[in-house]
């Protein structure tokens, strides 16, 4: 039978692949977001990942024309529009709650949909990052408390963690290898076929669905681990008054020293996925003393920006309180619109704290999304006013061009928080 395929959640990682598949297959792109489908509707996508020409050439607009034609991609927030297909791919969110636990509910809710539809022989393939063990201890009772059907006997699961980093535009999808697993033998080789046809730089079939799981927890788990070891460095040396990115350079040379920067960790990855880890780790008896340290050193990195701000500010003898600061970048990643747990945030409020005036700008992200989820609102231009300080926070490819001397006096401090300008016009990095 011909792969019918849905992909629930069109975001960052849904959308670009089901693009990707609608080349060859028929996909119905599915989103509970009335106005995300509405946006991809009228060829605009607010994440900025996908090939817009790619994506015209694949879109059917019309359900009659879709439902004719062989393959293509049908956008819907109808899920009786999901009904039919043989491969449901999960790429929905997977965020924290307060409490830095697992909050599985869009999981939980997009499984409980498809159980509605689904059908003997078809397979449920999951993409969304996740604990070991969560395919088939969470979302399997769902799917068949839903629809009747059994396990590995009437339907089938897969995982085939997504490894796509925003705003990154060389390894992208179809070139970076992927992970694959399956319920079953079987299973597991549809799964690894069907990802075959699409990704160029091929997969990597994983025995089980919890191994395949377990790699994607891990991988960045280890990025936040070593992006915390420099971090915590950049701490040390600043008691000490060492460049800590001259020590790196000087380490560096060695040829197993890994180029780590310290930096803010950000995003709903790196700085989500760990706790994903922990909490099922912790469940199972054992606290992860190493993941949870390094998550506890990178979530302090916004106030240590600021407080080495405020200090060459005081330095150079500049009132802090009601000194006007200007913040360049509030995304959690460059070239990205993506604000999701930006640690800007953190620098803002603590140079706030301090009893400073902050203005942000950046014209990557969404002013709206910003204000709507920060609270913050951008301004539109930075050459009004003289800053008393001035922060790189996001290596923007358009901060790197900037022309400093049109907003800075001469006692302004500027700071560079991801070390990519010239450090003769700066005042401190990280
Ligand atoms: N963004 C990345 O770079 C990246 C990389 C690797 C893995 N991941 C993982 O992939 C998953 C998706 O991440 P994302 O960045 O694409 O998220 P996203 O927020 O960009 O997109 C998720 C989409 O799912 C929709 N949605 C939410 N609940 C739904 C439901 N019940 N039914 C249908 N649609 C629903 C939302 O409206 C949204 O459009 C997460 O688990 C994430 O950790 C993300």
């Amino acid at each position: 039978m011909k792969n019918k395929i849905a992909v629930i959640g069109l975001g960052y990682v849904g959308l670009p692949l089901a693009t990707e598949f609608a080349k060859q297959y028929k996909v119905v792109g599915y989103d509970i977001d009335q106005s995300r489908i509405k946006e991809l509707l009228n060829y605009k996508d607010k994440t900025g990942e996908i090939n817009l020409v790619d994506f015209r050439k694949v879109l059917k607009t019309k359900q009659n024309e879709f439902l004719a034609a062989d393959k293509g991609l049908f956008l819907s927030d109808n899920h009786e529009d999901i009904a039919h297909s043989n491969i449901y791919i999960v790429t929905v969110p997977t965020p924290i709650n307060d409490k830095k636990q697992p909050d599985l509910s869009h999981l939980l809710a997009a499984s409980k949909m498809i159980s509605q539809v689904l059908q003997k022989g078809d397979i449920v393939i999951y993409e969304s990052t996740v604990y070991p063990g969560c395919t088939q201890e969470d979302c399997v009772p769902v799917l068949e408390k839903g629809s009747g059907l059994k396990y590995n006997q009437d339907f089938f699961c897969g995982y085939s963690p997504e490894r796509i980093s925003p705003g990154e535009k060389k390894n992208t999808l179809t070139k970076i290898k992927k992970v694959t697993s399956g319920s079953n033998e079987a299973t597991a080789k549809k799964v690894d076929d069907i990802y075959k046809t699409i990704i160029e730089a091929g997969t990597h079939l994983a025995p089980s669905i919890k191994v395949a799981e377990a790699s994607k927890s891990i991988e960045n788990a280890q990025r936040d681990l070593n992006i915390s070891f420099v971090n915590e460095l950049a701490f040390i040396f600043d008691k000490m008054n060492i460049d800590t990115h001259e020590v790196l350079e000087a380490a560096g040379t060695k040829w197993n020293f890994l180029p780590f920067s310290p930096g803010l960790v950000g995003g709903h990855c790196i700085s989500v996925d760990p706790y994903y880890l922990t909490y099922k780790s912790e469940k199972l008896g054992y606290k992860p003393s190493v993941i949870l340290s390094g998550r506890n050193v990178n979530d302090q990195m916004g106030a240590f920006v600021a407080s080495k701000v405020v200090k060459l500010m005081l330095n150079k003898d500049i009132e802090v309180k009601g000194a006007e600061v200007l913040i360049l970048g509030i995304t959690f990643k460059e070239n990205c619109p993506d604000i999701r747990n930006t640690k800007i945030l953190d620098v803002y409020n603590e140079l706030i704290s301090y009893g400073t005036k902050v203005d942000v700008y950046d014209s990557v992200a969404k002013k709206d999304e910003v204000r709507k989820e920060l609270n913050i609102d951008l301004i539109e231009d930075y050459t009004h006013k003289k800053y008393a300080a001035i922060i790189l926070a996001v290596a923007h490819e358009g901060f790197q061009t900037i022309d400093f001397q049109t907003f800075k006096s001469d006692s302004s401090i500027i700071f560079d928080a991801k070390s990519f300008i010239n450090t003769k016009y700066i005042d401190g990095r990280l």
